[in-house]
C-alpha cells in the first residue's frame, strides 16, 4: 500500500505514532529544542538508556523505546550544523532521514513523525531543510516497507506553510 506523507503543525511529544525522530546531539544525553522536550516527557529512563548508546555520529540514527511517551519508540538522529551549506550538510541532513526510515522499516514500524531536523539551533535554512526531508521520504516510499505514514511535524505555522508550499510540488 502506498505510504502516505503529511505535514501537521504540533507538538511531536503529544503524537500517538509508532516512533517519534529526536534532532538530538552526538553525545545524545538530552539539550533543549525537540531534545529536551522529548526526554521531559520520555523521563529518565530515556536518558538512562541513551547512555548506553555512546553517542550517535551526524547523520546516523539509533533507537530507544519511547517510556512515557505516546510514541513506542525513539529514532534518535544528529543533524548537520549548519555552516553555509559547503561542508555536506545537504547529505549529512538527507542520511538522517533516510537512516531513520531505514531504522522504523526494520523494527517493521507503520507510522513515525519527525521534526524539522537541524532547523533550530543548528541553524539549517528551514526552505533547504524541508526540500531535503520531502526528498528522503518521497525515495524511501519507493521500496516496499512496512511504513504506512510519515509525519512531518511542524512547531510552528511558518514551518507547516513551507512544508506544505514544498509538498505540493
Ligand atoms: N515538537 C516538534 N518540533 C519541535 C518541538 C516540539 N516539541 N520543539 C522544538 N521543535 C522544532 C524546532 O522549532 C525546530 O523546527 O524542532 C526543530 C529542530 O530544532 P532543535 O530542537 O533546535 O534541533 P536542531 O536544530 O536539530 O539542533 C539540535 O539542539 O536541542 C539541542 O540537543 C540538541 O544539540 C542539539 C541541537
Amino acid at each position: 500500500m502506498a505510504t502516505k506523507i503529511e505535514a501537521v503543525q504540533g507538538d511531536i511529544t503529544k503524537l500517538a505514532v509508532d516512533a517519534i525522530v529526536n534532532a538530538a546531539n552526538s553525545s545524545l544525553l538530552g539539550g533543549g529544542g525537540v531534545d529536551g522536550a522529548i526526554h521531559r516527557v520520555a523521563g529518565p529512563e530515556l536518558l538512562a538508556e541513551c547512555r548506553q548508546l555512546n553517542g550517535c555520529d551526524t547523520g546516523e540514527a539509533k533507537i530507544t523505546k519511547g517510556y512515557r511517551l505516546l510514541a513506542k519508540y525513539v529514532i534518535h538522529t544528529v543533524g548537520p550544523i549548519w555552516r553555509g551549506g559547503h561542508d555536506n550538510e545537504p547529505q549529512l541532513l538527507a542520511s538522517c532521514y533516510a537512516n531513520s526510515l531505514q531504522l522504523a522499516a526494520e523494527h517493521q514500524l507503520l507510522s513515525i513523525a519527525f521534526p524539522a531536523i537541524s532547523t533550530g539551533v543548528y541553524g539549517y535554512p528551514i526552505e533547504q531543510a524541508t526540500e531535503v526531508a520531502i526528498t528522503e521520504a518521497k525515495k524511501f516510499t519507493e521500496q516496499e516497507t512496512s511504513l504506512e505514514e510519515i509525519i512531518f511535524c511542524c512547531f510552528s505555522d511558518a514551518d507547516l506553510a513551507t512544508y506544505h508550499k514544498v509538498l505540493a510540488y
